[in-house]
Protein backbone atom coordinates (compact mmCIF):
# COMPACT_ATOMS: atom_id res chain seq x y z
CA UNK A 1 0.00 0.00 0.00
CA UNK A 2 1.23 3.57 -0.60
CA UNK A 3 1.83 6.20 1.11
CA UNK A 4 0.33 10.04 1.94
CA UNK A 5 1.12 12.50 3.59
CA UNK A 6 -0.28 16.03 4.34
CA UNK A 7 -0.58 18.80 7.12
CA UNK A 8 -2.72 21.44 7.92
CA UNK A 9 -1.58 24.33 10.43
CA UNK A 10 -3.57 25.03 13.55
CA UNK A 11 -3.48 28.83 12.47
CA UNK A 12 -7.30 29.49 12.53
CA UNK A 13 -10.49 27.72 12.01
CA UNK A 14 -9.91 26.23 8.72
CA UNK A 15 -11.36 27.34 5.29
CA UNK A 16 -13.76 26.32 2.28
CA UNK A 17 -10.51 26.73 0.52
CA UNK A 18 -8.70 23.84 2.98
CA UNK A 19 -11.85 21.92 2.82
CA UNK A 20 -11.72 22.18 -1.03
CA UNK A 21 -7.76 22.31 -1.75
CA UNK A 22 -6.77 19.49 0.90
CA UNK A 23 -9.30 17.94 3.06
CA UNK A 24 -12.04 16.78 1.26
CA UNK A 25 -9.24 15.12 -1.29
CA UNK A 26 -8.03 12.88 1.88
CA UNK A 27 -11.36 11.40 2.82
CA UNK A 28 -11.22 9.62 -0.66
CA UNK A 29 -7.49 8.75 -0.12
CA UNK A 30 -8.28 7.16 3.00
CA UNK A 31 -9.57 3.59 1.90
CA UNK A 32 -7.19 3.50 -1.06
CA UNK A 33 -4.09 4.68 1.28
CA UNK A 34 -1.53 4.67 4.44
CA UNK A 35 -2.67 7.58 5.60
CA UNK A 36 -1.06 10.40 8.04
CA UNK A 37 -2.47 13.55 8.44
CA UNK A 38 -0.55 16.28 10.68
CA UNK A 39 -1.75 19.36 12.90
CA UNK A 40 1.46 21.30 11.90
CA UNK A 41 1.74 23.21 14.85
CA UNK A 42 5.62 24.09 14.37
CA UNK A 43 4.33 25.36 11.21
CA UNK A 44 2.01 27.68 12.60
CA UNK A 45 4.66 29.30 15.12
CA UNK A 46 6.79 30.69 11.86
CA UNK A 47 4.17 33.45 12.67
CA UNK A 48 3.73 34.49 16.56
CA UNK A 49 0.65 32.89 18.03
CA UNK A 50 -1.26 33.16 20.58
CA UNK A 51 -0.94 30.01 22.94
CA UNK A 52 -4.59 30.05 24.16
CA UNK A 53 -5.96 30.07 20.65
CA UNK A 54 -3.47 27.66 19.70
CA UNK A 55 -4.33 25.22 21.81
CA UNK A 56 -7.80 25.44 21.07
CA UNK A 57 -7.19 25.75 16.97
CA UNK A 58 -4.84 22.63 17.17
CA UNK A 59 -8.00 20.44 19.07
CA UNK A 60 -10.33 22.30 16.82
CA UNK A 61 -8.76 21.26 13.59
CA UNK A 62 -8.35 17.50 15.14
CA UNK A 63 -12.11 17.44 15.38
CA UNK A 64 -12.45 18.87 12.06
CA UNK A 65 -10.35 16.67 10.47
CA UNK A 66 -12.55 13.71 12.25
CA UNK A 67 -16.16 15.52 10.87
CA UNK A 68 -15.16 15.60 7.45
CA UNK A 69 -15.22 11.93 7.74
CA UNK A 70 -11.56 11.02 8.05
CA UNK A 71 -11.85 7.15 10.03
CA UNK A 72 -9.06 6.86 12.99
CA UNK A 73 -9.03 3.17 12.77
CA UNK A 74 -7.99 4.08 9.04
CA UNK A 75 -5.48 7.05 9.13
CA UNK A 76 -3.16 8.01 11.60
CA UNK A 77 -3.51 11.92 12.75
CA UNK A 78 -1.58 13.61 15.15
CA UNK A 79 0.27 16.61 16.19
CA UNK A 80 3.06 17.43 14.61
CA UNK A 81 5.32 18.75 18.22
CA UNK A 82 4.51 15.52 19.28
CA UNK A 83 6.79 13.32 17.19
CA UNK A 84 10.36 14.93 17.66
CA UNK A 85 11.63 13.41 14.95
CA UNK A 86 9.81 15.91 12.84
CA UNK A 87 12.34 18.92 14.13
CA UNK A 88 15.47 16.25 14.15
CA UNK A 89 15.11 15.88 10.71
CA UNK A 90 13.90 19.32 10.04
CA UNK A 91 17.45 20.62 11.00
CA UNK A 92 19.01 18.59 9.11
CA UNK A 93 17.06 19.13 5.71
CA UNK A 94 18.41 23.13 6.58
CA UNK A 95 21.45 21.99 6.23
CA UNK A 96 20.77 20.63 2.75
CA UNK A 97 18.94 24.18 1.38
CA UNK A 98 20.60 26.52 0.28
CA UNK A 99 19.27 30.29 1.59
CA UNK A 100 19.16 31.00 -2.24
CA UNK A 101 16.32 28.74 -2.57
CA UNK A 102 14.18 29.87 0.46
CA UNK A 103 14.77 33.16 -1.03
CA UNK A 104 12.87 32.67 -4.18
CA UNK A 105 9.77 30.88 -2.38
CA UNK A 106 7.03 32.35 -3.21
CA UNK A 107 4.79 32.09 0.11
CA UNK A 108 7.58 33.43 1.96
CA UNK A 109 7.26 36.25 0.02
CA UNK A 110 3.89 36.82 0.43
CA UNK A 111 4.03 36.80 3.98
CA UNK A 112 7.25 38.36 4.95
CA UNK A 113 5.86 41.40 3.02
CA UNK A 114 5.82 44.26 5.01
CA UNK A 115 7.51 42.94 7.94
CA UNK A 116 10.25 44.54 7.06
CA UNK A 117 13.37 44.22 10.18
CA UNK A 118 11.26 41.74 12.11
CA UNK A 119 10.73 38.81 9.49
CA UNK A 120 10.90 35.61 12.02
CA UNK A 121 13.97 33.29 10.67
CA UNK A 122 11.68 30.36 11.37
CA UNK A 123 9.51 31.91 7.82
CA UNK A 124 12.15 31.83 5.93
CA UNK A 125 13.60 28.77 7.17
CA UNK A 126 10.25 26.23 7.22
CA UNK A 127 9.69 24.45 4.03
CA UNK A 128 12.94 22.29 5.22
CA UNK A 129 10.89 21.20 8.25
CA UNK A 130 7.38 20.45 5.78
CA UNK A 131 10.30 18.35 3.56
CA UNK A 132 10.84 16.19 6.74
CA UNK A 133 7.52 16.19 7.56
CA UNK A 134 6.78 13.98 4.13
CA UNK A 135 9.90 12.67 4.24
CA UNK A 136 10.18 11.03 7.47
CA UNK A 137 7.25 8.22 5.95
CA UNK A 138 8.41 7.16 2.69
CA UNK A 139 5.75 9.08 1.17
CA UNK A 140 4.95 8.93 -1.94
CA UNK A 141 1.83 11.37 -2.22
CA UNK A 142 0.95 14.84 -0.88
CA UNK A 143 -2.43 15.75 -1.44
CA UNK A 144 -2.42 19.76 -1.04
CA UNK A 145 -3.73 23.11 -2.67
CA UNK A 146 -1.73 24.56 -5.49
CA UNK A 147 0.17 27.43 -3.43
CA UNK A 148 1.95 23.93 -1.81
CA UNK A 149 3.13 22.92 -5.52
CA UNK A 150 6.48 24.60 -4.93
CA UNK A 151 7.31 23.40 -1.46
CA UNK A 152 6.59 20.02 -3.21
CA UNK A 153 8.98 20.61 -5.95
CA UNK A 154 11.86 21.99 -2.97
CA UNK A 155 11.32 18.74 -1.25
CA UNK A 156 11.96 16.43 -3.67
CA UNK A 157 15.26 18.47 -5.10
CA UNK A 158 16.70 18.04 -0.96
CA UNK A 159 15.64 13.97 -1.06
CA UNK A 160 17.25 13.72 -4.18
CA UNK A 161 20.00 15.92 -3.27
CA UNK A 162 20.29 13.80 0.14
CA UNK A 163 20.28 10.82 -1.56
CA UNK A 164 22.78 11.51 -3.84
CA UNK A 165 25.32 12.49 -1.02
CA UNK A 166 24.34 9.84 1.23
CA UNK A 167 23.15 6.94 -0.55
CA UNK A 168 19.34 6.27 -1.04
CA UNK A 169 17.22 6.97 1.48
CA UNK A 170 14.46 8.75 1.12
CA UNK A 171 11.15 7.91 -1.33
CA UNK A 172 10.62 10.94 -3.80
CA UNK A 173 6.94 12.16 -3.05
CA UNK A 174 4.69 13.23 -5.66
CA UNK A 175 2.35 16.59 -5.23
CA UNK A 176 -1.39 15.61 -5.85
CA UNK A 177 -3.67 18.95 -6.61
CA UNK A 178 -7.12 18.27 -6.70
CA UNK A 179 -9.01 18.24 -9.89
CA UNK A 180 -11.82 21.54 -8.87
CA UNK A 181 -11.36 23.87 -5.80
CA UNK A 182 -7.32 23.55 -5.27
CA UNK A 183 -7.32 27.60 -5.34
CA UNK A 184 -10.19 29.00 -3.56
CA UNK A 185 -9.73 32.73 -3.97
CA UNK A 186 -10.78 35.27 -0.84
CA UNK A 187 -14.08 36.51 -1.11
CA UNK A 188 -13.19 40.39 -0.76
CA UNK A 189 -10.21 40.65 -2.59
CA UNK A 190 -10.78 37.36 -5.49
CA UNK A 191 -6.83 38.14 -7.01
CA UNK A 192 -5.60 36.77 -3.40
CA UNK A 193 -6.33 33.35 -2.17
CA UNK A 194 -8.27 32.18 0.50
CA UNK A 195 -6.96 32.36 3.72
CA UNK A 196 -7.62 31.61 7.81
CA UNK A 197 -5.01 34.03 8.66
CA UNK A 198 -6.56 36.81 6.77
CA UNK A 199 -7.61 39.61 8.82
CA UNK A 200 -10.35 40.59 7.02
CA UNK A 201 -12.91 37.70 8.36
CA UNK A 202 -15.48 38.65 5.37
CA UNK A 203 -13.28 36.85 2.97
CA UNK A 204 -12.97 33.66 3.90
CA UNK A 205 -15.57 31.00 4.85
CA UNK A 206 -14.45 29.17 7.83
CA UNK A 207 -15.82 25.43 8.41
CA UNK A 208 -17.72 26.69 11.31
CA UNK A 209 -19.35 29.73 10.42
CA UNK A 210 -22.79 29.55 10.83
CA UNK A 211 -25.75 29.83 8.08
CA UNK A 212 -26.50 32.96 8.95
CA UNK A 213 -22.87 34.42 8.22
CA UNK A 214 -22.14 32.03 5.75
CA UNK A 215 -24.93 33.37 4.11
CA UNK A 216 -24.04 37.41 4.46
CA UNK A 217 -20.18 37.18 3.68
CA UNK A 218 -21.33 35.32 -0.23
CA UNK A 219 -24.22 37.95 -0.64
CA UNK A 220 -21.23 40.72 -0.19
CA UNK A 221 -18.88 39.15 -2.16
CA UNK A 222 -17.04 41.30 -4.33
CA UNK A 223 -18.27 40.87 -7.61
CA UNK A 224 -18.13 43.11 -10.75
CA UNK A 225 -21.29 44.91 -12.10
CA UNK A 226 -22.06 43.16 -15.06
CA UNK A 227 -24.71 41.09 -13.46
CA UNK A 228 -24.09 38.06 -16.04
CA UNK A 229 -22.71 34.89 -14.49
CA UNK A 230 -19.88 34.18 -16.86
CA UNK A 231 -16.37 32.64 -15.80
CA UNK A 232 -13.78 35.08 -16.67
CA UNK A 233 -10.75 34.99 -14.50
CA UNK A 234 -9.27 38.12 -15.90
CA UNK A 235 -12.25 40.60 -16.09
CA UNK A 236 -14.60 38.44 -13.26
CA UNK A 237 -12.31 36.90 -10.88
CA UNK A 238 -14.94 37.68 -8.01
CA UNK A 239 -17.47 35.52 -9.88
CA UNK A 240 -15.68 33.29 -11.52
CA UNK A 241 -14.11 32.85 -8.49
CA UNK A 242 -17.97 31.98 -6.98
CA UNK A 243 -18.36 29.53 -9.90
CA UNK A 244 -15.32 27.63 -9.58
CA UNK A 245 -16.72 27.25 -5.60
CA UNK A 246 -20.24 26.07 -6.64
CA UNK A 247 -18.48 23.70 -9.41
CA UNK A 248 -16.83 21.83 -6.80
CA UNK A 249 -19.47 21.54 -4.83
CA UNK A 250 -22.03 20.54 -6.64
CA UNK A 251 -20.09 18.94 -9.44
CA UNK A 252 -21.62 20.75 -12.40
CA UNK A 253 -19.38 22.53 -14.68
CA UNK A 254 -18.39 25.80 -15.05
CA UNK A 255 -20.79 25.61 -18.63
CA UNK A 256 -23.66 24.07 -17.23
CA UNK A 257 -23.53 27.08 -14.27
CA UNK A 258 -23.37 29.35 -17.27
CA UNK A 259 -26.50 27.59 -18.47
CA UNK A 260 -28.12 27.29 -15.55
CA UNK A 261 -28.05 30.80 -14.45
CA UNK A 262 -28.15 32.12 -18.19
CA UNK A 263 -30.47 35.53 -17.77
CA UNK A 264 -30.34 35.44 -13.70
CA UNK A 265 -28.22 38.03 -11.93
CA UNK A 266 -25.92 37.58 -9.51
CA UNK A 267 -28.65 37.77 -6.61
CA UNK A 268 -29.86 34.76 -7.72
CA UNK A 269 -26.38 33.13 -8.10
CA UNK A 270 -25.13 33.84 -4.80
CA UNK A 271 -27.84 32.51 -3.12
CA UNK A 272 -27.60 29.03 -4.79
CA UNK A 273 -23.71 29.15 -4.07
CA UNK A 274 -24.56 29.84 0.16
CA UNK A 275 -26.68 27.09 -0.61
CA UNK A 276 -24.52 24.63 -1.67
CA UNK A 277 -22.14 25.85 0.81
CA UNK A 278 -24.93 25.34 3.73
CA UNK A 279 -25.80 22.28 3.05
CA UNK A 280 -21.70 20.67 3.06
CA UNK A 281 -21.17 22.10 5.99
CA UNK A 282 -24.36 21.70 8.05
CA UNK A 283 -22.90 17.77 8.96
CA UNK A 284 -19.93 18.69 9.21
CA UNK A 285 -20.20 20.92 11.71
CA UNK A 286 -23.42 19.21 13.79
CA UNK A 287 -20.06 15.85 13.79
CA UNK A 288 -18.01 18.39 14.81
CA UNK A 289 -19.54 19.13 18.13
CA UNK A 290 -19.48 15.73 19.41
CA UNK A 291 -16.09 14.92 18.36
CA UNK A 292 -14.91 18.17 20.22
CA UNK A 293 -16.60 17.45 23.42
CA UNK A 294 -15.45 13.81 23.63
CA UNK A 295 -12.33 12.59 25.46
CA UNK A 296 -12.40 10.17 22.14
CA UNK A 297 -10.32 13.44 20.57
CA UNK A 298 -7.60 12.82 22.88
CA UNK A 299 -7.29 9.25 22.93
CA UNK A 300 -6.60 9.70 19.29
CA UNK A 301 -4.27 11.83 19.11
CA UNK A 302 -2.20 10.52 21.51
CA UNK A 303 -2.44 6.97 19.64
CA UNK A 304 -1.60 8.75 16.21
CA UNK A 305 1.65 10.50 17.80
CA UNK A 306 2.83 6.79 19.01
CA UNK A 307 2.01 5.37 15.50
CA UNK A 308 3.86 8.27 13.95
CA UNK A 309 6.93 8.24 16.28
CA UNK A 310 7.67 4.50 15.62
CA UNK A 311 7.29 5.44 12.15
CA UNK A 312 9.40 8.03 11.95
CA UNK A 313 12.14 7.08 14.53
CA UNK A 314 12.77 4.31 12.00
CA UNK A 315 13.92 6.78 9.58
CA UNK A 316 15.95 9.05 11.75
CA UNK A 317 17.76 6.13 12.91
CA UNK A 318 18.30 5.27 8.93
CA UNK A 319 18.99 9.23 8.29
CA UNK A 320 21.72 9.36 11.01
CA UNK A 321 23.46 6.24 10.23
CA UNK A 322 23.93 7.17 6.60
CA UNK A 323 25.18 10.65 7.81
CA UNK A 324 27.72 9.18 10.68
CA UNK A 325 25.61 10.68 13.62
CA UNK A 326 25.75 7.40 14.94
CA UNK A 327 29.04 6.04 16.83
CA UNK A 328 27.80 2.16 16.60
P1 LIG B 1 -2.69 25.92 5.37
O1 LIG B 1 -3.97 26.60 5.71
O2 LIG B 1 -1.71 26.89 4.75
O3 LIG B 1 -2.13 25.11 6.44
O4 LIG B 1 -3.04 24.93 4.17
C1 LIG B 1 -3.51 23.62 4.38
C2 LIG B 1 -3.91 22.98 3.08
O5 LIG B 1 -5.00 23.68 2.47
C3 LIG B 1 -2.77 22.97 2.03
O6 LIG B 1 -2.86 21.78 1.29
C4 LIG B 1 -3.12 24.14 1.16
O7 LIG B 1 -2.61 24.01 -0.14
C5 LIG B 1 -4.65 24.10 1.16
N1 LIG B 1 -5.20 25.44 0.95
C6 LIG B 1 -5.02 26.54 1.72
N2 LIG B 1 -5.67 27.61 1.25
C7 LIG B 1 -6.31 27.18 0.12
C8 LIG B 1 -7.16 27.83 -0.84
N3 LIG B 1 -7.50 29.10 -0.73
N4 LIG B 1 -7.64 27.07 -1.87
C9 LIG B 1 -7.32 25.76 -1.97
N5 LIG B 1 -6.52 25.10 -1.11
C10 LIG B 1 -6.02 25.79 -0.08
N1 LIG C 1 3.12 24.22 4.37
C1 LIG C 1 1.78 23.77 4.35
C2 LIG C 1 0.85 24.99 4.28
O1 LIG C 1 1.21 26.07 4.61
C3 LIG C 1 1.42 22.92 5.54
C4 LIG C 1 2.30 21.72 5.63
C5 LIG C 1 3.33 21.55 6.51
C6 LIG C 1 2.25 20.55 4.83
N2 LIG C 1 3.91 20.33 6.33
C7 LIG C 1 3.28 19.70 5.31
C8 LIG C 1 1.45 20.15 3.77
C9 LIG C 1 3.54 18.47 4.71
C10 LIG C 1 1.71 18.91 3.18
C11 LIG C 1 2.73 18.08 3.66
O2 LIG C 1 -0.25 24.82 3.85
Amino acid sequence: MKTIFSGIQPSGVITLGNYLGALRQFVQLQDEYNCYFCIVNQHAITVPQDPQKLKENTRSLAALYLAVGLDPAKITLFVQSEVPAHTKLGWIMQCTTYVGEMERMTQYKDKSQGRNESIPLGLLAYPPLMAADILLYDTHFVPVGEDQKQHLELTRDLAQRFNNRYGETFVIPEVRIAESGARVMSLQEPTKKMSKSDPNTASFVSLLDSEKDIVKKIKRSQTDSDNQVRYDKENKPGISNLMSIYSALTGKTIEQIEIEFDGQGYGQFKGAVADAVVATLAPIQEKYEKYLASDELDKILDEGARKASEVANKMMDKVERAMGMQRG
